[in-house]
């Protein structure tokens, strides 16, 4: 049997988070704080849409038509039932970005949007992206994408590996992914409580730890234990997407806001045709 999960997590939905950064709305405002114009936006796309709460909401408050997929059929079916309850006809898929982005049907996009999937997809999906970008994004139109990125997330890294490994080591299938992610983050406190170099050198990493507490477990999974994980950098993005001639344009975070957080540096990439 072929697993079509491609290594990402499908034991456990993930959450039902809504992001404004998505909102091209919202990115309007970013992008005049800049001086950059914002395309009008009649055709939108979001990809890995998850539970599809942003992308409903954005359609419900628009008249922009929105496609996405997200190949995990549990999260498409809410997906679609959000859009039935609030009437819009958003186009929503439970296919695979390389099924999904290969179909002849759809129309070019003014904005395309992915959120918390560029780091933990292979390079292979990264690729199919890229090429769906470079054929769907009319010029003008601008792809926003949210990635873990460097230097935020390199101390990290090698806790993520412990906590990945430990599961899939010392875990059993049978014990379920909720388990083996508890039993691994129980291992990696006892492995810092003996204060090696690793915590000592990175002194923020304990606390890291301790917060991952805080989070649902639904969350954590997506987050770590996907069979791809991996922070880029931005010139390394930026390098990839230049391939669909793809420039940086703007943060996605509040324009106001002069402080924004590394380790989940949110950019939006605008085409070249794109001026100041
Ligand atoms: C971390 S979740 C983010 C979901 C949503 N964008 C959000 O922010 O709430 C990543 C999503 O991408 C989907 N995904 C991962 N790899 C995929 C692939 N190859 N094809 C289609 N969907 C994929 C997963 O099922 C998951 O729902």
């Amino acid at each position: 049997m072929t697993d079509w999960t491609d290594g990402y997590v499908a034991d456990i939905d993930y959450t039902f988070g809504y992001y404004s950064e998505l909102n091209p709305l919202r990115l309007r405002l970013a992008f005049l704080n800049r001086g950059l114009h914002f395309p009008e936006v009649g055709t939108a796309c979001e990809l890995g849409f998850g539970q599809g709460m942003s992308v409903n909401l954005h359609a419900a408050a628009s008249i922009v038509q929105w496609f996405g997929t997200d190949f995990n059929p549990a999260h498409t079916q809410f997906a679609r039932q959000l859009a039935a309850v609030s009437g819009t006809n958003t186009e929503l898929f439970d296919q695979s970005f390389a099924e999904f982005c290969s179909r002849t049907d759809l129309p070019n996009f003014d904005y395309i949007a992915l959120h918390g999937v560029w780091s933990w997809i292979s390079d292979e999906n990264r690729a199919v992206i890229v090429d769906f970008l470079q054929r769907k994004l009319k010029a003008g139109g601008v792809v926003y994408v949210s990635y873990n990125t460097q230097p935020g997330w390199a101390a990290m890294m090698p806790m993520r590996d412990l906590l990945a490994d430990h599961a899939d080591i010392m875990g059993s299938q049978g014990q379920g992914i909720v388990s083996r992610f508890d039993s691994a983050l129980q291992f990696a406190e006892q492995l810092l409580a003996t204060k090696p170099n690793y915590s000592r050198d990175n002194p923020l990493i304990p606390e890291r730890l301790e917060k991952l507490k805080g989070h649902s477990h639904r969350y954590l999974v997506h987050e770590y234990f996907n069979r791809n994980w991996q922070p880029l950098s931005f010139s390394r993005t930026a390098g990839l997407l230049s391939a669909a001639k793809l420039n940086f344009a703007c943060s996605a975070q509040k324009p106001c806001r002069i402080f924004v957080p590394i380790n989940r540096f949110a950019v939006i990439i605008g085409s070249k045709a794109l001026s100041d």
